[in-house]
């Protein structure tokens, strides 16, 4: 693990347990019963019983555990060691049965070694990994010929406006090897004075979408939403339950995208 992924690490690390206390993440009403998954990814995904999905970078494994509410075999894997303890205690509690597995992506073909149905991953994942052609290759060596990967992600032209207005484009649409760097203060669901470094990596569409075909996926679709599922920024207003759109804007750019691609059978 290189410095910039263990940087992350202790960040997520701290993270995980801020947010299992957060009502952003709601841990009572999960434990409740609600199911964490959103409409885009339970209707474009659809029906999962009686199959086997590894969930890659699923933080402390409330989605994870949604779908084995669903009916799925689930496995979940996370670099946060504090995430998969929280996501198995959660497991336990609730008596869902999950496998979760803590690894950096890029070493989890080292200690996980059987094939999926599905493999999923969703927002917020791709900003922390540095090599997508590698993460693409993982992907396709997890699924079972035939097997579907599907994704929902946040859209990398949201990733390039600026934080409060959206009003400049204060980030790079294409990065290279190195990170960009910055202090973060709280976090997306927690606001506290909890400060950290944090290294992030963008990626445009195109890379997504051919590291995707150049690993032996066959892309079933591309969607582009002009809304978004979390209401994370100060320039998004709820258009309708469950949808934020820019404020006075809607429609200017798409804010998430998702993507669903099969292995071929043999
Ligand atoms: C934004 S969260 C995923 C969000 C998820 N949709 C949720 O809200 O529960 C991103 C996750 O990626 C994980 N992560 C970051 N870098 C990783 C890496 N190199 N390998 C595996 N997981 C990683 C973090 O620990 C974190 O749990």
């Amino acid at each position: 693990m290189n410095d910039y992924i263990a940087t992350n690490r202790s960040l997520w690390n701290g993270w995980a347990q801020l947010h299992a206390g957060s009502s952003f993440y709601d841990v009572d009403g999960f434990k409740a019963g609600r199911l964490s998954l959103m409409s885009v990814e339970l209707e474009e995904l659809g029906d999962v019983a009686g199959q086997t999905l590894l969930h890659l970078q699923c933080h402390f494994g409330q989605d994870t555990l949604s779908w084995a509410r669903k009916g799925a075999q689930v496995t979940g894997a996370d670099l946060s060691n504090e995430a998969i303890a929280l996501a198995r205690s959660l497991s336990r509690e609730l008596d869902i049965p999950a496998e979760f597995i803590c690894a950096n992506i890029y070493d989890l073909p080292q200690i996980l070694e059987r094939q999926f149905d599905i493999v999923y991953t969703s927002y917020g994942v791709l900003c922390w990994l540095p090599d997508l052609r590698r993460w693409a290759e993982i992907i396709a060596g997890y699924l079972k010929p035939g097997g579907t990967f599907y994704m929902v992600e946040f859209h990398p032209l949201m990733g390039m406006l600026d934080d409060e207005t959206g009003e400049r484009l204060a980030y790079p649409y294409f990065c290279g090897p190195e990170p960009m760097c910055y202090e973060t203060e709280g976090s997306y669901a927690v606001a506290t004075d909890h400060t950290h470094t944090a290294y992030e990596w963008s990626h445009g569409l195109g890379e997504v979408v051919t590291s995707l075909i150049d690993a032996g996926l066959t892309i079933q679709f591309l969607h582009e939403f002009p809304y978004s599922v979390y209401n994370d920024r100060p320039f998004l207003e709820e258009s309708e339950p469950g949808q934020y759109v820019w404020l006075g804007r809607p429609g200017l750019v798409p804010l998430m995208y998702s993507v669903r691609a099969t292995k071929p059978a043999r």
